[in-house]
């Protein structure tokens, strides 16, 4: 496993436990593509394929399956890279010039070492780095790579890639999805022969509409066909072109958006792109999900944080919106501890003049009149409770109605001539201005350092318009977008830094701000505004093909639901929620004491399970888009697990369902607790024959727990 190199063919393998990647050096010193897919053990046996022009119109290269196509020569394919040097030339001619073993001494010996791949231009002094790595065990490879300019004169990269995917297969289909605010993850499948698709955002954070990843397929389905995956560590404006090329290839270029973006490199000047995660599965969706799963929970999550198991939270915006004060926040957070919430947490409306969405944000001290004596007496009042206490706060943003703004007009993003846009009334701070970082750092250091904070909910309420950055020299403000998302991450890194164990939540009008390249700086997702639990179950449904469960934040709110006015039970309600990392969003002073017990029946089951759910892999066993019933599982170990059932509405007579569990032991028998009862049962029985369920009732849902029962001899 690792990384084998064949010098005599100059062949390069990536080999992971189930998967196998090759490519090699032709015979014009070009990188092509060669293999993607299950293990082939001997390497002499991929022959020296050359690949001709077919005529005139259709060159070798775009024939060619390409580890980085760049723009230069008779390419006419989306390219990787592009880029123009000082005087004027645009066209790049890259050769193979050797390629190294890094070892990083990783802390973790089933990550290979780094194999780097260097080409260089023909003529000018550019050198572009590919870099390879594998995870063995997760049967992931992560990709990226580095454009340097080594002369004197200017380089300005237009567009760079993370990485080129081929595919060696026509007539797929990719999946992505389509949202928007309150309707995130809409999932879609398209097929892409002989077209071109294009996943993006241009707003300045990966949005609330595509999603940085690719899942294509042929005839995949849970458990079984051939699946290619990617997702892109990148927080800002992606760009993944999908291309069903006509010569019987499929294609996919994944990494910065190259809209309205530049990266200007001067002298020995070096850009390294976001990374790109790429796999296949022999064995449909289901084991993609489980690899990816598993790589945020071993090697993405942020270091300091990955063990802990997330707490059950209560957030009063939904029972207090802006009007928030300490009496009003005390008697929550006792009603909150009462049915077992272990974190309470303040949403927006605590700081400067914020009485509604018009004015306050950028003003991050304590509202006197709200709290007099400050956050103290409530957060002792919280800790008392045996609860933590977190925080919202949208650090990117300024009401023009706000000290911050009456002081410093130019803090924000402009161009000259022009009017902002408002959007939700306020306007994005250019944080790439160092004296912009430095009050932010501040504020928010001094807020956490003055207050027992353990958890910061961190908003993105409007997306980047008018990102003039006058601060950045002319010719390098077209990066502002790539820059701004930096500026964010680093922002939050070195308040981590400051405050290490603090759990940072992912939040952005929702679920705005769903990636893998907030995973290694945040701990939970806020997936989507919209609590409504039948829309979750789908949105959910789609967000957890690709993302991982421990960060899938779900709240219980209150019916009718503010978004679909739809009335749903309250257990139905915890049940979805359970599926993910529960948090409770209702207005508790409403709730009755028959709301309550509910409410503290299922805060203690999910304690119990939580771990299970939070570490263990997710099987889709039914989906709500193919049924009235739906039902997930999560099995650890293959040992313990615990199956969600619902049903959305009754038809009559149709109440039963038969749940057949998925990664079990056929040998073992498991102890199965279900619709009040309790048995024995093989692991064979329940994966094959499968348990049936009786649902009554629109709305109706059902929890089954199994564990295989330790023999005491
Ligand atoms: C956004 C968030 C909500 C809430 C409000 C507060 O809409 O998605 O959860 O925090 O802001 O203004």
């Amino acid at each position: 496993m690792g990384i084998r190199v064949l010098a005599s063919k100059k062949l390069f393998s990536l080999e992971s436990k189930e998967t196998q990647y090759v490519f090699k050096v032709d015979e014009n010193e070009n990188l092509a593509h060669v293999y993607f897919g299950n293990k082939i053990n001997n390497l002499g046996d991929f022959e020296d394929e050359r690949v001709m022009e077919l005529s005139s119109n259709d060159s070798a290269l775009d024939l060619t399956m390409e580890e980085m196509s760049y723009f230069g020569g008779l390419r006419f394919k989306e390219c990787a890279l592009k880029g123009s040097f000082a005087d004027g030339t645009r066209d790049l001619k890259l050769r193979y010039s050797g390629y190294s073993l890094i070892n990083h001494s990783p802390l973790d010996s089933s990550i290979s070492k780094t194999l780097c791949i260097m080409l260089k231009d023909e003529y000018y002094p550019i050198v572009v780095k590919l870099y390879y790595r594998v995870y063995e065990e997760l049967d992931i490879f992560e990709r990226w790579c580095s454009v340097k300019n080594m002369g004197g004169e200017k380089y300005t990269i237009e567009k760079v890639s993370s990485g080129e995917i081929n595919i060696n297969d026509d007539e797929l289909y990719v999946t992505n999805v389509c949202g928007y605010w309150g309707g995130e993850q809409q999932l879609f499948r398209k097929p892409i022969s002989g077209a071109s698709i294009n996943f993006e955002s241009r707003r300045g954070a990966t949005g609330h509409n595509n999603s940085p990843y690719f899942i294509i397929d042929k005839d995949a389905k849970e458990d079984s066909g051939e699946v290619y995956f990617g997702v892109l560590a990148y927080a800002g404006n992606f760009k993944i072109t999908c291309e069903g090329m006509p010569y019987g290839y499929t294609r996919v270029i994944a990494g910065i958006s190259d809209f309205d973006f530049i990266k200007v490199l001067d002298f020995n000047e070096e850009f390294e792109t976001p990374r790109l995660f790429i796999g296949f599965s022999k064995d449909g969706y289901g084991k993609m999900s489980h690899r990816l799963n598993k790589l945020t929970l071993n090697y993405l999550s942020p270091m300091e944080t990955r063990d802990d198991i997330k707490k059950v939270l209560y957030n009063s915006w939904e029972a207090t919106t802006f009007d928030v004060n300490c009496k009003n926040q005390m008697e929550l957070a006792e009603k909150a501890a009462s049915i077992g919430a272990e974190l309470f947490v303040i949403d927006d409306g605590w700081f400067g003049e914020r009485n509604s969405d018009k004015a306050g944000l950028g003003d991050w001290i304590v509202n006197p009149c709200k709290f007099p004596e400050g956050l103290t007496p409530l957060i002792e009042k919280v800790n008392s409770l045996n609860m933590d206490f977190g925080i919202w706060v949208e650090p990117e943003m300024v009401n023009p109605d706000s000290d911050l703004y009456r002081e410093h007009e130019d803090y924000v993003y402009s161009f000259c001539n022009r009017k902002n846009s408002l959007a939700r009334n306020q306007l994005v701070l250019n944080i790439t201005k160092k004296e912009v970082y430095e009050y932010l750092f501040m504020r928010l250091d001094e807020l956490l350092t003055n207050n027992n904070i353990k958890y910061v909910k961190w908003d993105m309420n409007r997306h980047l318009s008018e990102v003039g950055a006058f601060n950045l020299r002319e010719d390098r403000r077209r990066e502002v977008f790539h820059l701004h998302q930096e500026a964010f991450l680093n922002l939050v890194s070195d308040l981590r830094e400051n405050h290490p164990g603090v759990h940072f939540e992912a939040c952005a009008s929702g679920g705005g701000r769903v990636s893998y390249g907030v995973i290694p700086y945040f701990d939970d997702f806020w997936v989507s505004d919209n609590t409504d639990a039948l829309d979750r179950l789908f949105i959910q449904e789609a967000y957890s093909l690709i993302y991982p469960v421990s960060y899938m934040r779900s709240w219980v709110t209150d019916c009718p639901n503010f978004y679909t006015k739809r009335t749903i039970p309250l257990e139905f309600r915890f049940h979805v929620s359970m599926t993910g990392t529960l948090g409770i969003g209702g207005n508790l002073n409403k709730w009755t004491t028959e709301d309550m017990e509910i409410a503290k029946n299922n805060i203690s089951i999910y304690k119990e399970i939580r771990n299970i759910i939070q570490r263990g892999d997710l099987y889709r066993l039914i989906s709500p888009r193919e049924s009235e019933f739906s039902a997930v599982s999560y099995v650890i170990e293959k040992t313990q697990g615990v199956a969600f059932v619902f049903l959305k509405s009754q038809r009559y007579a149709r109440e039963k369902v038969n749940i057949k569990l998925k990664g079990l032991q056929e040998e073992k028998r498991y102890k199965v607790l279900y619709d009040g009862k309790e048995e024995q049962l093989g692991g064979d029985y329940l994966m094959h024959h499968g348990i049936n369920l009786h649902l009554r009732g629109d709305y109706s849902s059902s929890i089954v727990k199994f564990y295989v029962e330790e023999r005491k001899n």
